[in-house]
């Protein structure tokens, strides 16, 4: 049984960024970190920072053995449910080319970067390996 849970433990977060193979920056900047545990086993981890008007869901994790298995959907779930009742409109990411097909499977459009609002500074914006060694997308869901 999949459960989400909410959760503020730091150590946690960053154990299962770590085990799930996640890019471990600006971790601390994360306004809400949601838990995944499947028969009580902690197993993924997804956060957003909150800008008011939008929400930037800046980190996915889910321990290897268990992906595929619509776990991080189900902490996207958890997420819109917060968003709506927050009425944000509009959730951006940024995913490597790698996660493009996840992205698009459970509803996010591609984006142009200068789609992006004027004050987002998500974390793979200002990363120095940004167009070096990664090369992420940045991607739009909307809610309404
Ligand atoms: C991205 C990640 C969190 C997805 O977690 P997950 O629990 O495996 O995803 P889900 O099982 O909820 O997948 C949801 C849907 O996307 C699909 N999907 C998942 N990973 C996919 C991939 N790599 N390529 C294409 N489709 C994918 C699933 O098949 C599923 O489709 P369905 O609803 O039709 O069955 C996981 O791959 C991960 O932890 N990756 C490493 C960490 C990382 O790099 N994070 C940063 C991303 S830029």
């Amino acid at each position: 049984m999949i459960e989400i849970v909410e959760t503020k433990d730091y150590e946690k977060i960053c154990k299962l960024a770590k085990a799930g193979g996640a890019d471990m920056h600006d971790l601390e900047k994360l306004d809400l970190v949601w838990m995944a545990l499947v028969d009580k086993e902690e197993v993924g981890v997804s956060g957003i920072r909150n800008f008011e008007k939008y929400y930037v869901v800046d980190m996915l994790a889910v321990k290897p053995e268990f992906h595929k298995k619509g776990i991080e959907k189900k902490l996207l779930e958890a997420i819109i449910e917060h968003a709506k009742k927050n009425k944000i409109k509009t959730l951006y990411t940024m995913f490597k080319k790698s996660h493009r097909e996840f992205g698009l499977e459970v509803g996010f459009k591609l984006i142009n970067f200068d789609e992006l609002p004027k004050d987002y500074d998500g974390a793979c914006l200002t990363c120095d390996q940004r167009g070096e060694t990664c090369f992420p997308e940045p991607m739009e869901l909307n809610l309404r």
